[in-house]
């Protein structure tokens, strides 16, 4: 009998991919969305990539309880992912209001269906925005939180507290935070992968429109930080690797696995990369130039974050296995799939 996951924000970059795994691992999927923040080319490439036109696909807001409420009378949801949530640090810092409302309403609101349905295992996408500046590297999932540097941060850091404190309530919720790194690249087969709207505010789709010309030249915040190569470090994840991750965990929720009824988990490499190291893989890689120019900090950057990812390698039995070099090839060749530039 197979099991049936909800994701919401299942048609976001993450969301997306996840759902294709799953999928490719056997679960049924039920995806809903706002679409605020995307369109349907992601959940069009699901569909194409896994060969499943019937997914079920609810276009609502994650706020309305009525609506999330339906999906739970409509299915047995086995395992709820919430990836809808606005993800943006910098607006987020210029309009906290609406992160602060909508990040928190939707995912108490769905928690509440959750809970109102007898309850439900809860896969929250968290961030490892969480740890701030870490005091020692790399981070480990016992590492302290800081206080966040922007309400997005913030928001991560209240659902991770949220969801503790209702599996806490014993009203039949099970949770796992999964704290991602920097998530990157595209599915391999380039039909789904991150579409930021306007200017992007991430590195590899900046690197990758500044490839493909829609950018003029990419900005390196910053060359005097105290690192090897003076750029920031980073632990960048491969979506594909991540999304595989997603899949381990629900497979623990629902095969009585956890240790815990609450539990956390770093999904990184634990290897840092710097800015000029992906600019360097990226132009190695793709065979491709990049113009780029050195340009003061961006303020709220910190200077390095990795993780230790071994609980997630030994609990769920997932390691990161993608090469870096992989990985900026499949953003490049989404960019050029979205130019209409397919090889
Ligand atoms: C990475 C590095 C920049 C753009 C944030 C959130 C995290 C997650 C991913 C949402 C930094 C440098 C970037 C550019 C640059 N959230 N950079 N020029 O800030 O590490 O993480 O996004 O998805 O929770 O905190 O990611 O890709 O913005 O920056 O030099 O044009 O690239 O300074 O050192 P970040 P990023």
């Amino acid at each position: 009998m197979s099991h049936t996951v909800l994701v919401t924000g299942g048609a976001g970059y993450i969301g997306s991919h996840v759902a294709v795994e799953l999928i490719e691992a056997g679960y049924e999927v039920v995806v809903a969305d706002n679409m605020s923040n995307c369109d349907m080319t992601c959940f069009e490439g699901v569909k194409k990539v896994t060969g499943r036109s019937d997914i079920p696909f609810y276009k609502i807001d994650c706020c309305d309880a009525e609506s999330v409420a339906r999906i739970f009378k409509e299915y047995r949801i086995d395992a709820l992912i919430h990836f809808a949530a606005f993800k943006a640090v910098g607006e987020s810092v210029a309009e906290p209001l609406k992160y602060f409302r909508n990040n928190l309403d939707s995912f108490m609101t769905v928690l509440g269906a959750a809970a109102g349905n007898g309850g439900c295992n809860v896969l929250f996408s968290s961030s490892a925005t969480v740890y701030g500046e870490a005091d020692s590297l790399p981070v480990t999932e016992n590492s302290p939180r800081k206080p966040a540097t922007s309400p997005y941060g913030a928001t991560k850091q209240m659902c991770e507290d949220i969801l503790e404190h209702t599996v806490k309530a014993g009203i039949g919720i099970k949770g796992t935070a999964l704290r991602y790194f920097n998530p990157v690249g595209a599915h391999p087969s380039a039909l789904l992968g991150e579409l930021p709207r306007g200017v992007p505010n991430n590195l590899i789709p900046y690197v990758t429109q500044t490839a493909i010309g829609k950018r003029e030249c990419l900005s390196i915040f910053g060359d005097d930080y105290p690192t090897p190569d003076g750029t920031c470090l980073r632990d960048y994840i491969d979506v594909t690797d991540l999304a595989k991750a997603h899949v381990a965990a629900v497979g623990r929720m629902i095969g009585g696995k956890m240790k815990r009824d609450y539990e956390i988990f770093n999904i990184g490499t634990g290897t840092p990369v710097s800015v000029l190291e992906i600019v360097r893989t990226f132009e190695q890689a793709n065979g491709v130039k990049l113009n780029y120019r050195m340009a003061p900090r961006r303020p709220g950057d910190v200077t390095a974050i990795w993780a230790d990812p071994s609980l997630a390698n030994r609990e769920l039995g997932w390691k990161a296995e993608r090469r870096l070099s992989d990985t900026l090839e499949s953003a490049w060749a989404w960019e050029r799939h979205l130019a209409g530039k397919d090889d």
